[in-house]
This record gives structure tokens, sequence and C-alpha cells, in this order.
């Protein structure tokens, strides 16, 4: 049985307000998106790297992935990331029970540990499950107005990362049949087919770059795991 890397790069980054998406922004001197692959490619358990891009993409192929080996890449990028997930897993050539850990290109501060632990740790799980960290703050619940309903307890609350790991048909159909706005990450496909993934403890470091200002942090979080 397989451990398979998915790694949905099909958006366009509205959020970062950038004209090249944010996978392809400068990062320590490289694509964003670079980081994240060679954080996958230091883990050990992993057999297959495939990058999702958009049809469109006019990006990739400016940028040399020789030094990856076992890369692969899927033009087969959807509207949503449920959907360009769903396109890479089939298109992938995967068997039913491989393991698919699919990981946000927009994520490249991924310690590799926290793979190789996580993928020990779902070894024997019915489901699989998703790296995440519990809640720190207080959270209100706001309505118009930046009005403070109520607060709400935080009790029990994680904050959902990538990787998220599944199999590999498990996961499409779960996809295909609940593809909609509330899904939001696989794990949320498996939980509306009445399923329940595990949560493995991430890291506050595993940050999403989604606004300008998250890519001056990845690049602080990324000098310091060097010294
Ligand atoms: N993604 C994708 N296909 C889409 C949308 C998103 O593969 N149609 C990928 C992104 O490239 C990213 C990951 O899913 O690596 C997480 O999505 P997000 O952070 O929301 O990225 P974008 O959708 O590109 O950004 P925004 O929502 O700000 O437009
Ligand atoms: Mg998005």
């Amino acid at each position: 049985m397989k451990h398979i890397a998915l790694i949905p790069a099909a958006g366009s980054g509205s959020r970062m307000a950038s004209a090249t998406p944010k996978q392809y922004l400068d990062l320590a001197g490289k694509p964003l998106i670079w980081h994240t692959l060679s954080a996958l490619a230091k883990v050990a358990e992993l057999d297959r790297i495939v990058v999702v891009i958009s049809r469109e993409d006019e990006w990739w192929d400016s940028f040399d992935w020789r030094e990856f080996k076992y890369l692969e890449v899927l033009r087969c990028g959807g509207a949503s990331r449920a959907e360009s997930v769903l396109n890479g897993l089939q298109a992938l050539q995967a068997a039913v029970d491989d393991w698919v850990l699919v990981h946000d290109a927009a994520r490249p501060c991924l310690d590799p540990a926290l793979v190789s632990q996580m993928i020990v740790v779902l070894a024997d799980h019915p489901v699989g499950g998703i790296l995440a960290v519990p809640v720190a703050d207080t959270l209100k619940l706001a309505q118009l107005g930046q009005q403070i309903v109520h607060t709400h307890p935080r009790d029990g609350l994680w904050q959902a990362q990538t990787p998220q790991m599944f199999r590999v048909a498990q996961l499409a159909q779960a996809l295909a049949t609940g593809m909609g706005p509330d899904i939001t990450d696989e794990a949320s496909a498996l939980e509306k087919l009445g399923l329940q993934p595990k949560l493995v403890m991430g890291s506050p470091w595993n940050l999403k770059v989604t606004y300008p200002q998250d890519l001056r942090l990845a690049e602080l979080i990324l000098a310091a795991r060097e010294v």
C-alpha cells in the first residue's frame, strides 16, 4: 500500500492580490511551492509526489523542477480546491486502498517530521485524519457592524491544516458525492458520509500563505528552521 502526496496548486490566490498566483511568488529566493515540494521530498515514507495545476497555468514550465526526482504534474485543476483534488484523484492511477496525503501548495513551512508522524499514527485507522491545532484565541460570533453576539466556547475546537490523509477511493467517493461550498477540506467530505477522521497534532508554523503579510511570516519561519 503506497503513500501518495497530492498537492492542489491550481488556485489563483485572490486574497493575495497579486497578478502571479501565490504558489509561484518568490519566497526566500525560490517559488513558494518549491518549499512545499522540498518539505514533502524529505518524507521517506512517501512513494509519489503529485502536483495538480491549472490547465491554463503559465508559470509552472518556467521553473526547473528536475531536482525533485519523483515529481508528477497533472494539468487538471478545477474551479474549487475540492474539484482540483477530485480531478487529481481520478487521474492518479492509484490502488483503491493507497493512502493519499492532500497538502496545500500554499503551506510551504510544513515540517517533514510531522508528516512521518501522522503516517505512523494513522497507519491502522479505519478512516484517516488530518493535521490540526487546538484553537488558542477566544472566539466571538459577530453580526453586521462587527457587534459581538456572543463568545463561542472554544473547548474541543481545532483549526484544520494539511496534510489530510485518507484512502484514495474513499476520498474520491466522498468528494464526488458531497461536492459543494461546505466542503472546504477533505475531512469535511468524509464527515458528510458520517465518518470520523482523527485529529493529529500539527504546528502553528504550518501556516497557509493567504494574505500578503503571510509571505514575510513564512520567510521568517523558514529562516528560523535553518539556524
Ligand atoms: N487550489 C486549487 N484549485 C482551486 C483553488 C485552490 O488547487 N480551484 C489550491 C491552491 O492553489 C492552494 C490550496 O488549494 O494551494 C489552498 O487554497 P487557498 O489557500 O484558498 O488558495 P487560493 O484559492 O489560490 O487563494 P484564494 O482563496 O485567496 O483565491
Ligand atoms: Mg481559495
